[in-house]
C-alpha cells in the first residue's frame, strides 16, 4: 500500500514525482483518477494544502471531500482505528492534517486505501515535493546545490527538507539557536542516506555561498503557548536583504507560507526579486497532482 507519511517514503520515486508535475504543468494531464474520492481530514487551519488538493483531485476527474475533524465524530472522541477502517470503504485515497505524528501512522496502519500526510508535528512532504519542483524549474536540475534554512530547525519543514536534501543529494545548512536544533533521528536518517547538513547558530557567513536561503515560521501550529519565548530566542534569525546578499547573486528566497513578516522574513526579502513564493505555491497544486497519482499507481 503506497501511503506517503514520510518524505523517505518516496526517496526511490522522488525525482519522477517532481519530474511528473513539472510536465504536467508544462503540456498538460489526462483525467487518470476519474470517479475516484479523496477523503481530507483537517485538525488544523490550512490554505494551501486544502486548496490545492482540491483543485488537483478536480483536475484529475476525481472528488475531494472537506473534513474538518470538529464536524466530525473524530473530534466528539470516535477512534482513529474505526474511522480509517469506515473511510476506507467509501473513499479510494485519505489525506490527513494531524497534530501527531503517531496519529498519522495509527491512521494509515488502519486503513485499506492509501494515506497521504498533509503535515504533522514531524514531517511536512507534500510541500517539500513541491519545493524540490520548484528549486528543479528555477535552478534546472537538483545536482551542486547548497540550501541554507534560517529558524526552527526542529519543525516538519526542517525535517522533511533535511531528507529531501539528503535525497537529492544538496548541501543543507540549519541555522538555529541551539534549543531548536534538529533531533538527533533526523541527523541519523541524514547520515544514512549519505547525506550532507551542517548545523549552525547565526553567523556574519551563514548565508554564504547558498543557491537556495529557505525559512519558515518561527511558531508553528501546536507551537502558540510558546509565541512569546519563541519570539524571543529566535531574535536575529530574521532573512533579510543583508542575508540575502550574502548568498549567490542568483539565490532564490522560499517559504512555505504562511509567512509573518518582520519574524522569520522581511517583506522586502519575501516580496522582492530573489523570491519564488507564490511559484512554490503554485507548485503546491502540480505536485500534489504528481503524488495522487503516485498513490494510486498511475505514475
Ligand atoms: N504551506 C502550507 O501547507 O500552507 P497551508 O497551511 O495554508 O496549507
Ligand atoms: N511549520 C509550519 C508549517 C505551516 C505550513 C507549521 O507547522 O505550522
Amino acid at each position: 500500500m503506497p501511503h506517503l507519511l514520510s518524505i523517505l517514503d518516496v526517496r526511490n520515486d522522488f525525482e519522477k514525482i517532481i519530474d511528473d508535475a513539472i510536465n504536467m504543468k508544462k503540456n498538460g494531464y489526462e483525467k487518470v483518477l476519474k470517479d475516484k474520492i479523496l477523503a481530507m481530514i483537517f485538525e488544523k487551519s490550512s490554505t494551501r494544502t486544502r486548496i490545492s488538493f482540491e483543485a488537483a483531485m478536480q483536475k484529475l476527474g476525481g472528488y475531494p471531500i472537506f473534513l474538518s475533524k470538529n464536524d466530525i465524530q473524530l473530534g466528539r472522541g470516535e477512534t482513529i482505528e474505526d474511522t480509517a477502517k469506515v473511510l476506507s470503504r467509501y473513499t479510494d485515497i485519505i489525506m490527513y492534517r494531524a497534530y501527531s505524528h503517531k496519529n498519522m501512522v495509527e491512521l494509515a496502519k488502519n486503513s485499506s486505501i492509501p494515506v497521504i500526510n498533509g503535515l504533522d508535528d514531524e514531517e511536512h512532504p507534500c510541500q517539500v515535493i513541491a519545493d524540490f519542483m520548484t528549486i528543479k524549474e528555477k535552478k534546472g536540475n537538483l545536482k551542486k546545490l547548497k540550501m541554507v534554512y534560517f529558524g526552527d530547525g526542529d519543525n516538519n519543514m526542517a525535517h522533511s527538507l533535511m531528507l529531501a536534501s539528503a535525497i537529492s543529494n544538496i548541501e543543507m545548512k540549519i541555522v538555529s539557536p541551539k534549543k531548536y536544533w534538529p533531533k538527533q533521528d533526523y541527523i541519523e536518517m541524514v547520515r544514512k542516506l549519505d547525506g550532507k547538513v551542517e548545523i549552525e547558530e547565526m553567523n556574519d557567513e551563514a548565508s554564504k555561498e547558498a543557491d537556495v536561503i529557505v525559512t519558515d515560521t518561527w511558531v508553528s501550529m501546536g507551537n502558540e503557548s510558546e509565541k512569546q519565548v519563541r519570539i524571543k530566542e529566535f531574535n536575529g534569525y530574521t532573512v533579510t536583504e543583508e542575508i540575502m546578499e550574502k548568498a549567490k547573486p542568483d539565490a532564490i528566497f522560499m517559504h512555505c507560507l504562511p509567512a509573518y513578516y518582520g519574524y522569520e522574513v522581511t517583506k522586502e526579502v519575501a516580496h522582492g526579486k530573489q523570491s519564488v513564493i507564490f511559484d512554490e505555491a503554485e507548485n503546491r497544486m502540480w505536485a500534489q497532482m504528481a503524488i495522487l497519482k503516485w498513490v494510486m499507481k498511475k505514475l
